[in-house]
């Protein structure tokens, strides 16, 4: 047997791809897999789209980096984009989700430092987040199976059952900074946050001096048919958002938005990164804006993803209630609910040539391209219908 090099940390599965085309891999035998996963909310445009692949090369045949130390062409057009079209006042480019949370963490605690209230440096969490792998994003969650055989984990975080405003209520008090959730909690099972849950979070915050951190890492660009998940409530304020996955397209990309009062308090020293906004990844972050920014995208994404909740009710729910019973989700982030057992679906599907996801212990994630046709659902409830008719032979 080949000796394995690489460490073992990922269950991985025996299955590798040679190329990407659209909302289609395929493996070096030509074998075509309808890909709901997108690299886990990666390439929100699908793979090897055309302006993506013309924009790195053409940036790769110019500059791939030159450090911060100096003025990075493509950096504050790409910035600028995000900040006339959000909340935010600020932007800080990193390379990946959990960077783009430290940076949230860290831009967090900083801004009550520098307004002379030191203590004020709690954050109160919920519980079934995800938010990375780093020492913050696992002590933020507080989830054992990720701190197991890490501690001691970083002081300063709590967690309280996720949607419960109550239960935020109970835990503030004035050392409390700030409260940081998942828009839509992903790993967790596609669970959104009710808009009511975030209103009142509005309110609170408000009320209490607190800051209101979103995780949209997974939801966040486009992914639930608006630029952010948080501006399906209007009223809502965030001041720190991080995003990463689809701003990149594929190549690694996070960043941090931050509003006017948090960002100013983030000076030069405070953070930093080689990486982070390097002219490669600004190529395609301007792209893949270009998209995410536009209402009749943004619409199509809305549209789709309707469609799809719609058909899996009708087809495939109403079909195999004793397999799946229900359908959660947002846009293009959507979880159906299995029964029992996830794992078993997910396989049945990938014999047919369907690629999806699970997440939590009973939901089969969906996260397609952004790019997904309604010929691409039909195509997609066709192999699910396949795939669990298959279930009891197996
Ligand atoms: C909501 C959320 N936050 C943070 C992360 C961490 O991102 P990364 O793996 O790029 O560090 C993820 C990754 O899945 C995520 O879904």
């Amino acid at each position: 047997m080949m000796k394995n090099s690489t460490l073992q940390v990922y269950n991985t599965i025996d299955l590798s791809f040679d190329h990407g085309d659209g909302v289609y891999l395929y493996t070096e035998d030509g074998t075509r897999y309808l890909d709901f996963t997108s690299g886990i909310g990666v390439t929100c445009l699908g793979h090897s789209h055309p302006a993506l692949v013309s924009a790195l090369t053409e940036q790769a045949g110019k500059l791939w980096h030159c450090s911060n130390l100096f003025k990075i062409k493509g950096q504050e057009s790409v910035a600028k984009k995000i900040t006339d079209h959000s909340f935010a006042e600020k932007v800080f480019f990193c390379n990946s989700g959990a960077e783009a949370i430290e940076a949230g963490i860290k831009a967090l605690r900083r801004y009550f430092y520098t307004n002379g209230k030191k203590k004020k440096n709690k954050i109160i969490c919920v519980k079934n987040a995800f938010h990375g792998r780093t020492y913050a994003a696992i002590s933020a969650s507080g989830q054992s199976r990720m701190l197991e055989g890490f501690l001691p984990a970083l002081n300063g975080f709590e967690q309280v059952e996720f949607n419960n405003i109550d239960a935020i209520n109970k835990k503030i008090d004035h050392n409390t900074a700030g409260i940081l959730i998942e828009t839509i909690q992903g790993e967790g099972g596609i669970t959104p946050a009710n808009k009511k849950y975030l209103r009142d979070l509005n309110d609170i915050a408000k009320e209490k001096d607190l800051l209101l951190f979103f995780d949209e890492v997974q939801c966040g660009v486009g992914r639930t048919g608006k630029f952010l998940a948080v501006e399906w409530v209007k009223s809502l304020k965030p001041n720190i958002v991080s995003i990463a996955k689809g701003i990149g397209g594929g190549f690694p990309l996070g960043a941090l938005l931050l509003d006017k009062k948090v960002s100013k308090t983030m000076t030069p020293g405070s953070h930093g990164s080689t990486f982070g906004g390097n002219p490669l990844g600004m190529a395609v972050a301007d792209v893949v804006l270009n998209y995410v920014l536009k209402e009749d995208f943004l619409d199509h994404i809305r549209y789709v993803g309707y469609n799809l909740r719609e058909k899996l009710k009708e087809k495939i729910i109403a079909k195999y209630p004793d397999l799946v019973t229900g359908v959660r989700g947002v846009g293009l982030m959507v979880g159906l609910v299995a029964k029992e057992n996830n794992e078993k679906l997910i396989r049945l599907m990938r014999k047919q040539r369907l690629l999806t996801v699970k997440a939590g212990m009973n939901v089969i994630r969906m996260l397609p391209p952004l790019t997904l046709e309604m010929k691409h659902v039909d195509e997609a409830i066709e192999k699910i219908d396949k795939a669990f008719s298959e279930f009891n032979h197996e």
